[in-house]
């Protein structure tokens, strides 16, 4: 083990603070990944990534790209700068594995793996994350893959194709900036339509996933969505945004409406995210679901496997359920020596 002080995200602290205080790189050993891995076709020296998250601008990458980490996502960015929700941003819920059914979870007095997230994807001005985003790549050792997430932003009364086009300038702007990859979070509200999210409706998904791929070209161009465990509805979803993208990534979240402890719901009776370990189970499952419907409609696409990943075996068994890599969030937060520890795990 190391003598470094590894520092970590504050969670009592807000995005803003956090967001100004990045840690200084770390020098350690970490180990080799035996085994030839690709993320999209690209040779890679590991399959482990940190998903859109933890990493809140480059500086945050650098930090992480040290630790053990070869896929680092830059945290999902806009076309305008938003402002992060209020305190609390990261609510510790009991830990269990989660079905989807839930329609509410209680709150824990202390972290045991998961919490409900909150952060309402705020945003620097599309200035200051472009530049960011190129000072990142310029930093970053050549093997290591630099994807960029993004999310469109409704204006009053805006169609979905000035969402889509929202969605294609910001993924445009991270291409010019050095982005290796795009990801695009359809596992928010579709604002426009006001009924659910947009991975959930395969004519939105579709149009906005077109209009992406063609402000990219050939850039390697994720989807990140939410909890479909209905094999119907995940293969509709397939057919729809399969001609546009090369992968997606999933889990985002499990929704459900916070409880605290005097039995009061938070966020205004609002769902919020729950990530972490309590999500394994079911993301895993949905991993593998996908995989057989792009293995039984030839489809040429890949799987990024995220949710409740902090063991070495967690990692395997998201690749034997289908998946290409994986990408952790939680886990990195609170250990960010989970890196090299899955690492050393990988090669026993
Ligand atoms: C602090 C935090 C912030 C997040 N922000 C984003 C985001 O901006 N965009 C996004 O697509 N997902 C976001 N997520 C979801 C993660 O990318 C990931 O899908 C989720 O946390 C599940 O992985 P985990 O169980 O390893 O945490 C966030 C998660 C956390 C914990």
């Amino acid at each position: 083990m190391s003598n470094h002080i590894f520092q970590r995200y504050d969670i009592r602290k807000d995005y803003s603070w956090n967001y100004q205080h990045a840690p200084d790189p770390v020098d350690c050993s970490v180990s080799e990944v035996p085994g030839r891995w690709q993320f999209l076709e690209k040779p890679i020296a590991s399959p482990l990534g940190i998903s859109a998250g933890p990493l809140l601008n480059g500086k945050w990458i650098l930090y992480y790209s040290k630790l053990g980490f070869d896929i680092l996502t830059y945290k999902t960015v806009r076309s305008i700068e938003r402002e992060c929700y209020r305190l609390p941003n990261l609510t510790p819920v009991r830990n269990n594995q989660l079905t989807g059914d839930e329609q509410e979870v209680p709150v824990s007095p202390e972290m045991k793996g998961s919490w409900a997230v909150s952060f309402g994807m705020p945003s620097q001005a599309p200035d200051v994350w472009r530049k960011d985003i190129e000072w990142t790549r310029n930093n970053l050792r050549s093997d290591q893959l630099l994807s960029v997430s993004v999310v469109g932003t409704v204006q009053p009364g805006w169609s979905l194709s000035d969402l889509a086009e929202d969605y294609a300038r910001c993924a445009a702007w991270a291409v010019e900036s050095g982005a290796d990859c795009i990801e695009t979070n359809f596992s928010c509200p579709n604002v426009v339509t006001q009924d659910g999210q947009l991975y959930q409706q395969c004519e939105s998904a579709s149009l906005v996933a077109q209009a992406v791929r063609q402000a990219i070209g050939t850039t390697p161009y994720v989807i990140k969505i939410g909890h479909q465990p209905d094999r119907a509805a995940s293969a509709e979803l397939l057919k729809s945004v399969a001609p546009f993208i090369n992968g997606l990534a999933m889990t985002n979240s499990i929704a459900a409406r916070v409880k605290d402890s005097s039995g009061q719901l938070m966020f205004d009776g609002q769902q919020r995210g729950i990530c972490g370990d309590g999500i394994r189970s079911a993301s895993i499952d949905q991993v593998r679901l996908f995989s057989q419907l792009i293995e039984e409609y030839k489809f040429n696409l890949k799987i990024v496997g995220v949710g409740g990943i902090h063991s070495a075996s967690h990692v395997k068994e998201y690749l034997n359920a289908g998946a290409e890599s994986v990408q952790l969030a939680t886990a990195v937060m609170l250990n960010p020596e989970i890196g090299i520890q899955i690492r050393n795990g990988l090669t026993v």
